[in-house]
């Protein structure tokens, strides 16, 4: 097979200190790639007026697969202030690359694991009926619809005239009659046919790959009859052609409570964006926390694989760099299944799931420590000690 070439994206804050750390691992596992760097986050916002800059764009266009770290995203008048004084009042408005990568290159398929690594100290325990304490094996991956819903940003305050008539033609609207049209907020959600097909579809097969016996659709149809309702109806379609796969229903709201209940009796779960983005934090929660939060965002064309974490800054500029590695680590090991390079994916899960169980050298957060550089000397490894112990292990 032909050398793949990765785009790498640091971004911001730790970003930077974590994308080198799996691309040594990815070099350790005897994966052969270019990598070649580009150029996104608020530092371009800064020098350029422009966090993803159109070369950028134009290399993952060509190379098509990426690694990505985290940006920092900052309020409105930061954002204004910390832009180059040449760029000041030109009309320059600050936009987050990561939901801006999503849209352009319509990476509609988000996919988020969320494993539970025996040994880990993490893990979410529960206790048993008899007292007993119990610490269930949490195997769920969520399949997150990744750019309509309530994040696709079709949303007003104070709404044009027109919009507020077409709003007014609904019953329902008799509710905010009494209320001035200055004063509503209004954020619409909107899904597609085509795109709820896709991400159900995608749930569907990767049970059928991996052996999951059901998928869980986690909305709120009860309620949201038509956006809810619209994913309910496709997913009991769909799973007519998957015998041996149950469908599940479950609405989001519940699922938060039955996550603590009984995590370990779901498979794949697929949901719109925002539930999606909830269901996955909060199960990551059960299973490390962001240090271990892996994701992937997939189009029919480009595929970027990302921690779940954000920048964290305030732990961005230590000698020693302390943060966990292992979300991004873990993501370069979802890219590598997506290529197909599977073999060295499970390797290098395997070779985490050996550190983790050894319990030998662990990140500040896998001790529960404060994140200080003292964490150090309580005997926290540094984050390349943690890839150390990995590659050692690969
Ligand atoms: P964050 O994820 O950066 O950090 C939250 C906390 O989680 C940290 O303070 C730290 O305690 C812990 N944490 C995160 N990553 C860790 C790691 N690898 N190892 C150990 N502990 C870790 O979220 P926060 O503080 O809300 O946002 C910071 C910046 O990141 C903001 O500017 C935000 O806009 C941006 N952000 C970017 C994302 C992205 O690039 N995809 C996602 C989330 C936030
Ligand atoms: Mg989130």
């Amino acid at each position: 097979m032909s050398k793949r070439t990765i785009v790498l994206m640091p971004g911001d804050g730790i970003g930077k200190t974590v994308l080198p750390e799996a691309v040594r691992v990815l070099e350790a596992v005897g994966f052969e790639a270019d990598y070649l760097h580009a150029d996104i986050g608020w530092d371009f916002w800064c020098k350029e007026g422009n966090p993803l800059p159109e070369r950028t764009v134009k290399l993952l266009e060509e190379h098509k697969l990426s690694l990505f770290g985290a940006i920092t995203s900052k309020p409105k008048a930061a954002a204004m202030q910390e832009l180059a004084p040449e760029l000041q009042n030109k009309g320059y408005v600050y936009y987050s690359p990561i939901v801006e990568l999503r849209q352009h290159f319509n990476l509609d398929i988000c996919i988020r694991p969320c494993k539970t690594f025996k040994g880990n100290s993490l893990n979410f325990i529960r206790r048993g009926y008899d007292g007993t304490i119990e610490e269930p094996g949490v195997d769920v991956v969520i399949f997150r619809q990744n750019t309509e819903g309530l994040y696709c940003g079709v949303e007003w305050t104070n709404p044009p005239d027109q919009v507020y008539a077409a709003f007014n033609t609904h019953p329902k609207m008799k509710n905010f009659a009494a209320t001035p049209k200055e004063e509503l907020a209004i954020s619409a959600r909107i899904f597609s046919k085509k795109a709820c097909e896709r991400i159900i579809r995608a749930a569907f097969e990767h049970a059928k790959q991996y052996g999951y016996k059901s998928v869980t659709l986690c909305e709120k149809p009860n309620v949201i009859r038509e956006t809810s309702g619209m994913m309910l109806h496709i997913a009991m379609e769909m799973v007519k052609e998957y015998p041996g796969i149950e469908l599940w229903d479950t609405n989001i709201d519940a699922q938060m409570m039955w996550l603590t209940k009984n995590p370990e009796t779901y498979g794949v779960i697929v949901c719109g964006n925002m539930f999606g983005d909830i269901v996955s934090d909060g199960f990551a929660g059960l299973v490390g926390g962001l240090g271990f939060a892996c994701s992937a965002n997939i189009g029919q064309e480009v595929a970027i694989f990302e921690p779940t974490h954000g920048s964290a800054p305030k732990y961005a500029d230590f000698e020693t760099p302390i943060v966990n590695p292992i979300a991004t680590i873990l993501s370069a090991g979802m890219m590598l299944d997506y290529i197909g390079e599977t073999v060295k994916a499970d390797k290098i899960r395997e070779a985490i799931a050996k550190v983790i169980q050894a319990g030998q050298v662990k990140t500040y957060d896998m001790m529960k420590l404060r994140g200080s550089p003292k964490a150090l000397q309580q005997g926290a490894a540094s984050t390349m000690q943690l890839t150390d112990e990995i590659i050692r292990y690969l």
